[in-house]
């Protein structure tokens, strides 16, 4: 029997690296950024129906309507694509949001991807991008997942191997920020080359560990700067123990890579205690992603 309706997770992301190169001419900016898939998800069931409606139920109040970047996706995909039929989708949020992890993005990138495997459409990985693209500038990336170095505003997406496996303590700052507050509080000054972003690219690509010192974020910073409660979760991931700690793209949620599970968990536990909102997860591969998804149907 063909399936109408499937499970399907959508993994948030970490910038590894963030080079915010500056303002292009149409408001945004240019980037070059090396994203990571992570193991903290939302989970989403999605069903597609023979009436024409797209419905969403979210088990977030605020996010339970249809500005939601689901209902969005699933309606693009059925007028671009010409395809007769609805959806019903329920979305269940673990991911902060906005916070930085892409949750919103990777919600609409796994509703593109289930709606279409559902109804047997093959789309080449530039169409899928550009479809992503429409809907925002982190979407492309969550078309492919794993490892990858992103450019343009977010469009340009170039696979990476995978990286070696890291845990991650990952701690959200009690303090909400618009990513357009964040972009718009730059001034020229603060636009970085890629010399970082190049040096982890570089690692990845020569099967070489990363070089946990060259992670950066350019927007790192401005928040810092601007926004307090973020340097003091930062300052008790220090303290816990953590020796690198870095923004997730426009914040504020912060990240601390490890190689061990034990010192990973020991500064989970101490900034647990201390009442930050903090998670212990890890870094997913690509050929992790992919095994997630929905097959195609075979009938
Ligand atoms: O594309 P998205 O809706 O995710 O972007 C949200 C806001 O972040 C944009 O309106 C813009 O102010 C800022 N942004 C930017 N440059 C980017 C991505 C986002 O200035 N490359």
């Amino acid at each position: 029997m063909t399936a109408t309706a499937v499970f399907v997770p959508a993994w948030a992301k970490i910038n590894l690296t963030l080079s915010v190169l500056g303002k292009r001419p149409d408001g945004y900016h240019a980037l070059a950024s090396v994203m990571q898939t992570i193991s903290l998800c939302d989970t989403l069931r999605i069903e597609t129906t023979a009436d024409e409606r797209v419905i969403c139920a979210v088990d977030v109040t605020e996010l339970d309507n249809d500005d939601n970047l689901v209902v969005k996706a699933a309606r693009l995909l059925l007028a671009e694509e010409q395809l007769a039929g609805g959806v019903a989708i329920e979305l269940h949020k673990a991911i902060p949001s906005p916070g930085g992890l892409g949750g919103g993005s990777s919600d609409a990138a796994a509703v593109l991807t289930a709606i279409a495997r559902l109804r047997g459409l093959v789309l080449p990985q530039s169409r899928r991008e550009e479809l992503g693209a429409q809907l925002g500038s982190d979407v492309p990336f969550f078309m492919h997942g794993g490892t990858a170095l992103v450019e343009g505003r977010g469009e340009f997406v170039t696979p990476l191997p995978d990286v070696e496996p890291l845990w991650l303590v990952i701690a959200r700052p009690p303090v909400s920020i618009s990513t357009a507050a964040v972009f718009g509080a730059l001034t020229g000054d603060d636009y970085s080359a890629t010399l970082d972003t190049d040096a982890v690219v570089a690692a990845i690509r020569g099967g070489k560990p990363l070089p946990l010192d060259r992670l950066s974020n350019t927007l790192e910073h401005t928040v810092l700067r601007r926004w307090p409660a973020v340097a003091a979760t930062r300052d008790a991931l220090l303290s816990a123990g953590a020796p690198i700690v870095r923004m997730s793209g426009s914040g504020p949620t912060l990240f601390a890579p490890f190689v061990s599970l034990k010192d990973a968990a020991q500064v989970y536990e101490s900034t647990r205690q201390a009442d930050i909102e903090t998670w212990l997860c890890h870094t997913v591969s690509h050929t992790q992603v992919v095994g997630a998804l929905p097959a195609f149907p075979t009938t």
